[in-house]
């Protein structure tokens, strides 16, 4: 079967590297032997939230300059911005009509975002997983590779798609979400029993792909570790473990290879390690990054291309999904 890859990722602001190692990085060691990718900037579920129109927009480069300093490559994946295809809001649309409240109700996501404001949060923040459904099914796609936070999304826009093949016919393929051992679910530095989180109080949460060298020793020097000692990869011990999975993603060695060499030593010559490791996995990111977001041109272009790329395809699922439903003449 032909593989097709689907991911996006929203532009708000602070990447982190919960963003980068559960999806990124993933997006780009599949790239190559798909056959076809698509890599979004899904700045629709970004206004699901209040956005400052001027941040909004140079966020939108941003996030364009970190997928292709990632090494995203243009030439073999379509990247595109989400806005630019009227067809996702028409597929939404289309989609939002086969998918039930209690669905909807039921994303936990949803659910941690409303706590407390539910009357006050914007209906597109309810109805999000839908255009993420869009998003996954205009193109075909098999495989999504994302954190563990979006797996329920995927597990709902597979069962809209079944049900909706059931009712009218072979429209969707059915996705399946891609989702890695070790960078699964990034946890916060400051707590490790919650996901890394853009939206955390503190900025001592996350090491966003921007930050300097002294800002990633500090506060890999401030993260919570464990009592005990020892550093093992073990679920009593949720602090270590996440900073054991990050180090296996900045430096690609295994868990049992980074416990074998760290046996014996104390929490600090491993964080000061992690730390200098961190600095040296994102340096020459960045470098590339502000390079490439020096030229706006080329971007603006790097994206247009992206979209005439998939229009097509676009166009195509839209046009079938209608005459399914037995819209129009
Ligand atoms: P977003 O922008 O919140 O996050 C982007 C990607 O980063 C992953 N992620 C993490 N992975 C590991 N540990 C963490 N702490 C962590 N935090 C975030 C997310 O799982 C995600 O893969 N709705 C999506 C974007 C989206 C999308 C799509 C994804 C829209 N349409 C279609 C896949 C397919 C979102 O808001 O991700």
């Amino acid at each position: 079967m032909k593989k097709t890859i689907f991911s996006g990722i929203q532009p708000s602001g602070v990447v982190h590297i919960g963003n980068y190692f559960g999806a990124i990085k993933q997006w780009v060691e599949m790239q190559n032997e798909a056959d076809f990718s698509v890599f979004c900037i899904v700045d629709l579920h970004a206004i699901t939230v209040p956005q400052d129109p001027t941040e909004l927009k140079e966020n939108i480069y941003k996030m364009a300059a970190l997928y292709l300093a990632a090494g995203i490559d243009p030439q073999k994946s379509a990247l595109f911005v989400q806005s630019s295809r009227p067809e996702h809001t028409e597929l939404s649309w289309l989609l939002n009509c086969n998918t039930t409240m209690g669905e909807l109700n039921r994303m936990t996501q949803f659910k941690e975002k409303s706590e407390s404001k539910k009357d006050s949060v914007s209906a597109g923040l309810f109805n999000y997983p839908v255009l993420m459904a869009a998003d996954i099914l205009l193109y075909g796609a098999t495989h999504v590779p994302v954190g563990e936070d979006q797996k329920q999304h995927v597990e709902l826009t597979r069962d809209v798609a079944e049900r909706f093949n059931a009712k009218y016919g072979q429209c969707f393929t059915i996705p399946e979400p891609i989702i890695k051992n070790t960078s699964a679910r990034i946890m916060g530095l400051d707590n490790p029993l919650k996901k890394m989180s853009k939206s955390a109080a503190s900025s001592n949460n996350y090491i966003a792909i921007s930050d300097s060298a002294d800002e990633i020793s500090s506060k890999i020097k401030k993260a919570v570790t464990d009592s005990g000692q020892g550093i093992t990869k073990d679920k009593d011990k949720p602090a270590i473990s996440n900073l054991i999975n990050i180090y296996a993603e900045a430096t690609g060695m295994s868990v049992e290879d980074i416990e074998k060499k760290y046996s014996g030593k104390g929490y600090g010559d491993f964080k000061k390690e992690l730390a200098d490791v961190l600095i040296a996995y994102l340096e020459p990111i960045q470098n590339e990054y502000n390079r490439i977001l020096q030229d706006k041109t080329a971007l603006t272009q790097i994206l247009t291309d992206g979209s005439s790329k998939i229009a097509g395809i676009a166009q195509a699922t839209v046009s079938s999904v209608k005459e399914a439903i037995g819209l129009g003449l």
